[in-house]
C-alpha cells in the first residue's frame, strides 16, 4: 500500500483510493457503482445533476465532485439516497419532451436506462410538454434535438477541452436555460466536424449523427442487454 493510498467506506464496504481521487472514481476503481448523468470519464467534472449525490458522514455530497479523505463513511445505495435520484430522473423526465418510443436513442440513452434502473416506469409529475423547444437539423451530418436536452455540459466540455473548438455554450437562466451554438445561429454555421468528440459524449438524444439511427436495431443495443452501471460493477474484487 502506498502512501498515497487512502481507505474509506461505502455502504459498509472498505474502499481504497489514491490521493486526489474523487468518491466517484475510487468507487468505480472498486467496482460500485454510483449513478450520474453529467460526469463523464475524460471531462472534468462538472456537479450539475446531483444523481450522484450521496452522503458523507452524514451530509449530502456530489460524488462526481467531493475528494475521498482517510476514513469516511459514505452512503450510496440506500433506500433514501435512491429515492433523491428517482425524484431528479422523474423531473428531468417532465422537464422536457421524451419520447422513448420515438427516439434513435432509445437503448444507449442513459436517461432511459437510469429510470429502468432505479424502478421509474411512469412519471409521477405532471408533464410541462415546453413548446419552445426547437430542432436543428441545419448540419449535414450532425443534429440537435433541444427537447431531449438535459443540459449535463458533456458537449459544452469536450467541445471545449476535447475538441478545442466550444461550439456548444448556455445561455439564459432557470427553465429557459438551453444550448446555443458559437455561431447564435444554426449549427451549420458553426465549426462542429461530424467526428468532434462532443457528438458522442451526448447521454441522451439530444445530439446524434444523421444517417445511422438505426444501425444497430432496437433490442441490441447496450442497455438493451445490461443495467447501466454493469460494467463498472463487473470490476468488483
Ligand atoms: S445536448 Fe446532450 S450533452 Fe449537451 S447539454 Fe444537452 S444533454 Fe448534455
Ligand atoms: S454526476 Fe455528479 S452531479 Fe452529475
Amino acid at each position: 500500500m502506498s502512501e498515497n493510498t487512502i481507505t474509506f467506506e461505502i455502504d459498509g464496504v472498505e474502499v481504497q483510493g489514491t490521493a486526489g481521487q474523487t468518491i466517484m472514481q475510487a468507487a468505480d476503481a472498486a467496482g460500485i457503482y454510483i449513478p450520474r448523468l453529467c460526469a463523464f470519464d475524460g471531462l472534468l467534472p462538472y456537479g450539475s445533476c446531483r444523481v450522484c449525490t450521496v452522503k458523507v458522514n452524514g451530509r449530502f455530497q456530489s460524488a462526481c465532485t467531493q475528494p475521498i479523505a482517510a476514513d469516511i463513511i459514505v452512503e450510496n445505495d440506500t433506500e433514501e439516497l435512491l429515492e433523491f435520484r428517482r425524484n431528479l430522473v422523474d423531473m428531468l423526465f417532465v422537464e422536457g419532451n421524451h419520447f422513448c418510443m420515438f427516439c434513435e436513442k432509445s437503448g444507449n440513452c442513459e436517461l432511459q436506462a437510469l429510470a429502468y434502473r432505479l424502478g421509474i416506469t411512469a412519471p409521477k409529475y405532471p408533464y410541462m410538454f415546453p413548446a419552445d423547444r426547437n430542432v436543428d437539423a441545419s448540419h449535414p451530418a450532425v443534429f440537435i434535438d433541444h427537447n431531449r436536452c438535459i443540459l449535463c455540459a458533456r458537449c459544452v466540455r469536450a467541445s471545449r477541452d476535447l475538441d478545442g473548438k466550444n461550439v456548444f455554450q448556455f445561455v439564459g437562466r432557470g427553465h429557459e436555460k438551453r444550448i446555443a451554438f458559437n455561431s447564435r445561429a444554426r449549427l451549420v454555421d458553426t465549426d462542429l466536424d461530424a467526428s468532434d468528440k462532443a457528438i458522442d459524449v451526448c447521454p441522451v438524444g439530444a445530439i446524434l449523427r444523421k444517417h445511422e439511427g438505426y444501425a444497430t436495431p432496437v433490442g441490441k443495443r447496450q442497455y438493451d442487454h445490461a443495467p447501466i452501471g454493469a460494467d463498472i460493477e463487473a470490476n468488483k474484487h
